[in-house]
């Protein structure tokens, strides 16, 4: 079945050599303008940033040159007040406004290409745009971490079950809980300003693959740009990705974090834990069981991850084993960083939310705190500084000690100190002092430990270390 043409004309960009226009199914698969519209920004960035500089270097007439970046502007407020007209015939986001400016400004808009091609322009206008969604979310990342100091400092010496295996281990403080995700949340934003850094130079001017004849200046639209120097070899700057795969990757990592959270959330504000209530704001009913409060923000922020990790391995099995140096395969390197940058911006802002929404229940997690003897670390402890026994050996007997009250369905602090003492004759009155919740958070006063006086060291440290900058 021969293709059916959709257009009888071939581009008016690039088909002085076509006599017909592409299939229909040519100009599907080929078109990206659906999605790479939301360049636009930078496309014209890079735009008058190139045109500026090809006035200066007199490779384009000032008249011309100010006649493109008017025109420029003028599309760039069409686009903003949504009366531009996106057209799938001219495939891209670089056409399409290359296009409308030969319509408002007439023959300069075609001298704008000179010395570029699309190639060097998408790498730039993809760096631009992940440039700016990093410093976004920097932002949003230093948000969370803000509401997570504030509540960390109000739950400072709030008693809460430390957890590992998801067994009750030794009690902790909800501040400290909480500043563990700030921790987690300033590394991110380390990774994305690592990420900045490195995709921080600028493959404009490096033309299709090889450079340009021009007697261009890199260093001109580089600086214009708020690069930090022009990429060094023309091949890697129009072909090279990695840039986006290193964002994705930064974000994957971060959507670890984020789902690692969201899942506590969801654990505490179920009816086995009743650790936390959320608010109305933060919760779904179900249309059949009325009872019903579900923690559909904190799901949905966990479940982000798992398009996220998509989106990096997409890319990366896009990427593996193309030869340099451009190939179409990297237009489909724009949706993955797009749906990510959403995805991040989305459950970050439904994170802070929910951390600011979540009222605790000390009750019951004083309850839980209290089971499954969490103190037993503190008696071993007690056995090797006061009574001097190697831990080794503390830990034995109050592993027989916890038997015994295990056996009466008892507390450590409720066992007799004289069924104690017939374990271990050592033991003294002194030891109870260390049984209880109370003591075993306070007496962890090590550095970046769960003391409550050491938590309030470590709200201060945090708003210094990653709000005041
Ligand atoms: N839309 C294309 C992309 O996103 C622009 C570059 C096209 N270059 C080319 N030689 N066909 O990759």
């Amino acid at each position: 079945m021969k293709p059916k043409n959709k257009n009888k004309s071939t581009n008016s960009r690039w088909g002085g050599r076509y006599t017909s226009g592409p299939a229909e199914i040519m100009q599907e698969i080929n078109a990206s303008i659906n999605f790479d519209k939301r360049l636009f920004e930078q496309d014209i960035e890079g735009s008058i940033a190139h045109c500026e500089m090809l006035v200066e270097q007199k490779i384009l007439a000032s008249t011309d040159g100010n006649a493109i970046i008017k025109g420029l502007k003028t599309i760039k407020s069409e686009i903003e007040n949504e009366s531009f007209q996106f057209s799938e015939t001219l495939e891209d986001i670089h056409m399409n406004i290359e296009a409308r400016l030969e319509e408002i400004i007439g023959e300069p808009a075609g001298r704008l290409h000179t010395a570029r091609s699309r190639n060097d322009q998408v790498a730039t206008d993809l760096r631009l745009w992940v440039r700016d969604s990093i410093d976004q979310l920097d932002s949003e990342l230093r948000n969370l971490q803000e509401s997570l100091i504030d509540r960390a400092d109000t739950f400072y010496d709030l008693l809460m079950p430390g957890f590992t295996h998801l067994q009750t281990a030794q009690p902790i403080t909800m501040g400290h809980h909480l500043l563990a995700y700030v921790e987690m949340f300033g590394r991110d934003r380390g990774r994305f300003a690592d990420c900045r850094k490195r995709l921080n130079e600028s493959p404009l001017g490096s033309g299709a693959l090889a450079g340009t004849s021009y007697p261009i200046d890199r260093k001109h639209t580089a600086r214009n740009l708020g690069f930090d120097r022009p990429m060094a070899n023309s091949l890697d700057a129009v072909s090279d990705r990695d840039f986006a795969i290193e964002f994705l990757s930064v974000a994957a990592i971060t959507m670890v974090h984020l789902s690692r959270l969201s899942e506590e959330i969801v654990l505490w504000c179920s009816d086995g834990f009743c650790f936390i209530t959320l608010s109305d704001a933060f919760t779904t009913g179900s249309s059949m069981m009325p009872q019903k409060r579900n923690p559909d923000a904190a799901e949905l922020s966990r479940a982000k991850a798992g398009r996220v990790f998509g989106n990096l391995l997409s890319l990366l099995t896009v990427m593996k084993g193309l030869p340099l140096a451009y190939s179409k395969d990297m237009q489909e390197d724009k949706e993955p960083v797009f749906d990510t940058a959403d995805s991040l911006f989305l459950a970050l802002g439904a994170m802070k939310g929910l951390v600011e929404d979540f009222v605790p229940n000390s009750e019951s997690m004083l309850i839980a705190a209290k089971k499954g003897y969490p103190t037993a670390t503190d008696l071993a402890d007690w056995l090797v500084s006061v009574a001097g026994l190697p831990f080794r050996e503390a830990h034995r007997i109050t592993g027989e000690i916890v038997k015994e009250a295990e056996k009466r369905n008892i507390s450590l602090e409720e066992l007799p100190i004289e069924d104690m003492q017939k374990i271990d004759s050592s033991i003294t009155h002194d030891a109870l002092s260390v049984l209880s919740i109370e003591n075993a958070v306070t007496s962890r006063a090590s550095e970046g430990g769960t003391a409550p006086i050491k938590v309030k060291e470590a709200v201060l440290s945090a708003r210094k270390r990653f709000l005041e900058k």
